[in-house]
C-alpha cells in the first residue's frame, strides 16, 4: 500500500514514519514536507534509503498533484504546530493548515484515495474547566493556531459529507518525545535545563495539558490508518493530566537525576513569566472510541515517557544544537543542492 505522509519530517511526522517502517512492512512510505524551521531531513537520516522524499508545500497544486500520483492513503501531518508562532503571525497557519489541506484534499478527491486520515488535535475543541472532551463536543477553538486546525477538520467533514471522500480524523492530546522542536513546553525544559538557562513558566503554571507519548500517538494513528471507520473522528488521549508547574517540577527532578545533580539545582531555574494571550486552561480527551473500537490504549506512562525523552534529548545533543542554531538549514540547502541522498 503506497502511503503519502505530509510534514513527514516534522515531529510526529517522522516519529510515524519510523514507527510505520518497523511495524508495517507492507507500506510504502512517500513523506512530502516544505522542510519549514519545524521540519529537519535529520530527523529520518536513518531511514532515508527506505522512503520517496518530496520536497513541497502542500498549498502547491501542482506538487500536490505529482506527489499524490499513484497514493492509496495519505496521512496529513502537514502543518504550522505552534500556538505561541501563531500569536505572533496566524498568517502562516492559514496558508498551510486551512489552504494547504484543502489543496491535499482536492487532490485526494481527485485521485480518489481509499483513505485520508487528517491529523487534529483536541485544541480545537477549546477549553475544558471539568471532565473530558467527546468526539461530539463543540468546536470552539481560542487561538489562531487552533481555529485553523479546526477550520481544516471542517473542510475535512465538508469533503467527506459533499464528495464521501473517505476521510477520517484524528484528534489527540499533548505529544512529547524525541525530534521535537524545542520550542515547545517539554524540550523547551529539558534543553534550558541542560544548558542551565531559565525555565519560563507562564503565568503561575496552573494550566494543565494531557500529555502522550508520541509513540503511542503513532500507533493509534497506524491503527486509524487500518480500521478506523471512514467519516469518524478518534480522540487520542494520554491519560496523563498535569498542571505545567507540576510538569516542570517532574522534568527538573528526572533532569537532575539524569545528570547526577540535586533536583534543587533545577528546580531553581524556574521562572514565572507573562502569560501567553488567550491561554486555554485545561485540555481533556475521552478516548473511550478509540479504545472500544480500535482496542487502543496508551501505553507508555508520563514518567517512563519523560525518561526517554529526557535520555534521547541527552544522547542528541548535535540534533539539538543543529536545529537551534539553523545548522539543519545548512544541512537542507546542501541537499537542495546535491538532492536528498
Ligand atoms: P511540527 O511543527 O513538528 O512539524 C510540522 C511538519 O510539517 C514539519 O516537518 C514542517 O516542515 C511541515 N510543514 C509545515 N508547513 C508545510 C507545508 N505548507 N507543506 C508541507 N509541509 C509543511 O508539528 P508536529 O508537532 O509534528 O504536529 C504534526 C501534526 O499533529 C500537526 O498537524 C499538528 O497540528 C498535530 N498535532 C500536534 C500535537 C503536538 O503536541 N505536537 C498534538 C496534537 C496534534
Ligand atoms: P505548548 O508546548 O506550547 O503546547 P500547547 O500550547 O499547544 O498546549 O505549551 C504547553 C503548555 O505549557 C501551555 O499551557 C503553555 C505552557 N508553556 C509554558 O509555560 N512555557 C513555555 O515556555 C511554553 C513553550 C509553554
Amino acid at each position: 500500500m503506497k502511503i503519502l505522509i505530509t510534514g513527514g519530517a516534522g515531529f510526529i511526522g517522522s516519529n510515524f514514519v519510523h514507527h510505520a517502517l518497523a511495524n508495517h512492512t507492507g507500506w510504502q512510505l512517500a513523506v512530502l514536507d516544505k522542510l519549514t524551521y519545524a521540519g529537519n531531513l535529520e530527523n529520518l537520516k536513518d531511514v532515508v534509503d527506505r522512503v520517496t522524499l518530496i520536497h513541497g508545500d502542500i498549498a502547491d497544486h501542482e506538487i500536490v498533484r505529482k506527489a499524490v500520483e499513484g497514493v492509496e492513503v495519505i496521512v496529513n501531518f502537514a502543518a504550522e504546530s505552534h500556538v505561541d508562532r501563531s500569536i505572533l503571525d496566524a498568517a502562516p497557519f492559514i496558508e498551510t493548515n486551512v489552504k494547504g489541506t484543502q489543496v491535499l484534499l482536492e487532490a485526494a478527491r481527485t485521485i480518489g484515495v481509499k483513505r485520508f486520515v487528517h491529523v487534529s488535535t483536541d485544541e480545537v475543541y477549546g477549553s475544558i474547566e471539568r471532565g473530558e472532551f467527546t468526539e461530539e463536543s463543540p468546536l470552539q477553538p481560542n487561538s489562531p493556531y487552533a481555529a485553523s486546525k479546526a477550520a481544516a477538520d471542517l473542510l475535512c467533514r465538508s469533503y467527506h459529507k459533499t464528495y464521501g471522500l473517505p476521510l477520517v480524523i484524528t484528534r489527540s492530546s499533548n505529544n512529547y518525545g524525541p525530534y521535537q522542536f524545542p520550542e515547545k513546553l517539554i524540550p523547551l525544559m529539558i534543553y534550558n535545563a541542560l544548558q542551565g538557562k531559565p525555565l519560563p513558566v507562564y503565568g503561575r503554571g496552573e494550566n494543565a495539558r494531557d500529555w502522550l507519548y508520541v509513540e503511542d500517538n503513532c500507533r493509534a494513528i497506524a491503527s486509524v490508518v487500518e480500521k478506523g471507520r471512514v467519516g469518524e473522528i478518534y480522540n487520542i488521549g494520554g491519560g496523563a493530566e498535569l498542571k505545567n508547574l507540576d510538569l516542570v517540577r517532574q522534568l527538573c527532578r528526572q533532569v537532575a537525576a539524569a545528570l547526577g545533580k540535586p533536583a534543587a539545582d533545577v528546580e531553581g531555574l524556574i521562572t514565572f513569566v507573562k502569560d501567553r494571550p488567550g491561554h486555554d486552561w485545561r485540555y481533556a480527551l475521552d478516548h473511550s472510541k478509540m479504545t472500544g473500537e480500535l482496542g487502543w490504549t496508551p501505553s507508555v506512562n508520563l514518567q517512563d515517557g519523560l525518561k526517554r525523552t529526557i535520555h534521547w534529548y541527552l544522547e542528541n545533543r548535535a540534533w539539538m544544537e543543529h536545529v537551534i542554531s539553523g545548522e539543519y538549514q545548512k544541512y537542507v540547502a546542501r541537499v537542495y543542492e546535491h538532492g536528498w541522498k
